[in-house]
């Protein structure tokens, strides 16, 4: 738990959960996110729309935020939060992070995030070559391109941001963030 967060005498670990636009990985990152205590969730535009099409929602509804400054950024340097996780992560939104980009809700908590030390865990879809996933409705074989598997590379070099490419590792990653 953060420093701050203490401070203000909070004793349970609080995490921001980012869902992106992404169907692979979509409903076991949930799954993780669902056995966790105490998170709070933000959807990007696309991240809503996919959940809808994948009829999935998260154990509390997620926020969004169409500020132009993302307002709810402020939360990360008031010690709000303890760890980001963005799970599952676009290769659009990977892409952003990588490049510095923060113009939406999810990539701006990724950069401030970042700018306050608060830790962050991203699982990417683009993880490996071939892809295969659970679709909406069928199960679907995808090429990732190598600009996505090489900035998913870069991404791992970002100090304070631990990359994952199974839930089994996303699950573990933030058991790992908390307990420090
Ligand atoms: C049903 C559906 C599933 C999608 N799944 C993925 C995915 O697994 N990975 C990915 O990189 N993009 C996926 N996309 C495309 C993204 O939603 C799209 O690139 C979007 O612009 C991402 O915006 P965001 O990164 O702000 O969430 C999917 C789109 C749809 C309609």
């Amino acid at each position: 738990m953060g420093a701050e967060a203490r401070m203000e005498g909070k004793t349970m670990a609080k995490i921001a959960w980012g869902i992106t636009g992404a169907g692979h990985f979509l409903r076991e990152s949930l799954e993780v996110a669902a056995a966790l205590p105490d998170v709070e969730y933000f959807a990007s535009e696309a991240g809503m729309e996919v959940l809808k099409i994948y009829g999935v929602t998260p154990p509390t509804p997620p926020r969004i935020d169409r500020s132009a400054s993302t307002l709810a950024c402020r939360a990360f340097s008031a010690g709000a939060y303890d760890l980001l996780v963005i799970a599952p992560a676009t290769s659009n939104s990977v892409a952003k992070f990588v490049y510095g980009i923060s113009d939406t809700m999810i990539t701006t908590l990724f950069a401030q995030a970042g700018k306050c030390r608060v830790p962050i865990v991203v699982l990417p879809t683009d993880v490996e070559e071939v892809i295969d996933t659970m679709g909406a409705t069928k199960p679907m074989r995808l090429y990732a391109r190598p600009v996505d598997l090489e900035n998913m590379e870069k991404l791992k070099k970002f100090r304070g941001v631990k990359v994952v490419t199974t839930p089994a590792e996303l699950s573990a990653a933030i058991a790992e963030a908390l307990s420090r």
